[in-house]
């Protein structure tokens, strides 16, 4: 497989680049992603994160990703990067769970200082302190941002995970690093919120899906004034990564929450972070 990056920026060189990667990946399938062990789909995925954080702005990217009926190439590259970091994740969970230095080995997770700098932004941008309770959503293989809201910012976390697997092994996770008394992971999904633990920020992590109907369920049971922050990617080609920005999904926020404020990423954070509040409108009561 020949392995090239791209040096022109020009939106000719990465329409190629784009069309070059789906079709390196449109016939895989979901257990193939998960599975597979050679470079290739490595090499797939490094190509893909030169390709998202490259320096275009807003407008030259719009023109590539709505001109080119790219639907179904966005489609399959979001499902493999989505697979592919629950890959990584279930891995880096495996070499956590056999090391004698569990921290010590999270702390060389690649992905690691990326998600400092986001837990950080989110912890102030929620103006969250000690002893807060936050609820994630979708928290994965390796609830980083629970680990890291609790372990460097003392808080208790609860999250919420739609994959058995999932949840067994991020709860051994958890012990191994010590911290089960501040960290629960529940089975579920965003029709099955612990409202009742009382939750100081409701995060929903930027691979939840559907972002339209988790909105739309957390309308129906965040009590107003509940507070609630959302990863979304939406700067330049980041958005190869979320379709969710061109189906609504602003309009759906704007309609059932107030928003408060976005923070948008600097690197190594690749995330937007929209924070906001559930507006009293039509709201249910607090129980
Ligand atoms: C790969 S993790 C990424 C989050 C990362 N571990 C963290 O700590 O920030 C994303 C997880 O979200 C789960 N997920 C996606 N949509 C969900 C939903 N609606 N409800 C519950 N879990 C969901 C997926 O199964 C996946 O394991």
């Amino acid at each position: 497989m020949e392995v090239c990056s791209i040096t022109a920026h020009s939106s000719e060189s990465i329409i190629e680049e784009v069309l070059k990667i789906y079709s390196s990946i449109k016939d895989l399938e979901d257990e193939e992603i998960l599975q597979d062990t050679s470079d290739h789909l490595k090499n797939v995925y490094q190509r893909l994160d030169d390709l998202i954080t490259l320096p275009i702005d807003y407008e030259a990217a719009e023109a590539i990703l709505n001109g080119h009926g790219f639907d179904q190439a966005l489609d399959t590259i979001i499902r493999f990067i989505y697979l592919y970091t629950i890959r990584l994740e279930t891995e880096y969970a495996n070499s956590i769970l056999t090391s004698n230095e569990p921290w010590e080995m999270l702390k060389i997770y690649s992905f690691y200082p990326n998600y400092c700098q986001l837990v950080r932004t989110e912890y102030q941008g929620a103006g969250l302190k000690a002893n807060d309770t936050v609820v994630f959503l979708g928290s994965g293989p390796l609830p980083l941002t629970l680990i890291l809201m609790c372990h460097q910012h003392g808080l208790k976390g609860v999250g919420i995970e739609q994959d058995e697997q999932r949840v067994e092994l991020s709860r051994k996770v958890v012990d191994k690093l010590g911290l089960s008394n501040a960290i629960k992971i529940i089975h579920g999904n965003h029709f099955q919120l612990p409202l009742s633990e009382g939750a100081d920020l409701i995060m929903i992590a930027a691979q939840a899906q559907p972002k339209k109907e988790i909105v739309e369920q957390l309308a129906k049971a965040l009590p107003a004034g509940t507070k609630i922050s959302c990863r979304i990617y939406e700067k330049g080609l980041r958005r190869l990564l979320d379709r969710s920005i061109f189906v609504g999904l602003p309009a759906k926020l704007a309609h059932e929450f107030k928003e408060c404020c976005r923070i948008h990423p600097l690197p190594p954070v690749y995330n937007t972070v929209v924070f906001a509040v559930r507006s009293s409108a039509a709201a249910p009561e607090r129980q």
